[in-house]
């Protein structure tokens, strides 16, 4: 699998049956250079939460690939689009990559909608299982003690808040990252913002290997 990471909490895993964005926040994202015209077929697109610096890009691009969009139910209604897996935190769901689950976040979801907010329901991190990897995107999260359930779980890699403020902090991403006990942890959603600015080189935990991607880099796991 490669992942690429497009800055703040986007990032797009190409797996070996389908290519998946998960919060394609991309307009608007100071880290993003390409254009939506250059990304590859987008087969999925996970959005963790209503917020438009994850919900993003969603619809436009669901629009144009024909991708699934995977959400909540309020999300999934908003959007009003044909292709769409509603989902709950719940077991793993079986597809055609491999299978996923939603898994609890502490934070909230609205969509904004013009002038006014509207409802976006419950945010979610999403646990993956594809080319015998499990990867782990937390979304927007505060610190919350159901992480130490993945322990379990037995995370290759973790994707990680660090810039605080709307989330866990690098602090407290250190103690979710010892909860997790996951091999890898990759930081994301810090700089993007002037109230998340942090450096990620201090995001250090004994055990666990810490992978600083710049956007747009790439990485393969095996
Ligand atoms: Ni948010
Ligand atoms: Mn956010």
């Amino acid at each position: 699998m490669v992942v690429e990471y497009f800055g703040h909490a986007a990032f797009l895993l190409q797996t070996k049956k389908a290519n998946i964005l998960i919060d394609p926040f991309l307009t608007g994202n100071p880290f993003f250079e390409k254009t939506l015209d250059a990304l590859p077929v987008i087969d999925y697109i996970f959005v963790t939460h209503g917020h438009g610096d994850h919900l993003g890009d969603t619809l436009e691009i669901a629009k144009k690939t024909g991708a699934t969009v995977v959400a909540n139910p309020e999300i999934c209604h908003y959007l009003q689009l044909e292709k769409v897996m509603t989902v709950q935190p719940s077991g793993y769901i079986p597809c055609d990559f491999g299978r996923f689950k939603a898994v609890v976040a502490t934070h909230t979801s609205s969509i904004d909608k013009g002038e006014t907010k509207i409802d976006g329901g419950m945010a979610f991190g999403y646990v993956f299982d594809v080319d015998g990897l499990r990867l782990y995107h937390a979304g927007d999260t505060g610190l919350h003690s159901d992480m130490a359930l993945l322990k379990d779980e037995a995370i290759d890699v973790a994707l990680l808040p660090i810039g605080g403020y709307f989330t866990m902090d690098i602090m407290e991403a250190r103690r979710a990252a010892t909860m997790i006990a996951p091999k890898t942890v990759i930081p994301m959603h810090y700089n993007t913002f002037d109230v998340i600015q942090e450096d990620p080189t201090n995001l250090k935990i004994d055990g666990i290997e810490t992978i600083i991607m710049a956007p747009h880099e790439t990485i393969t796991f095996n």
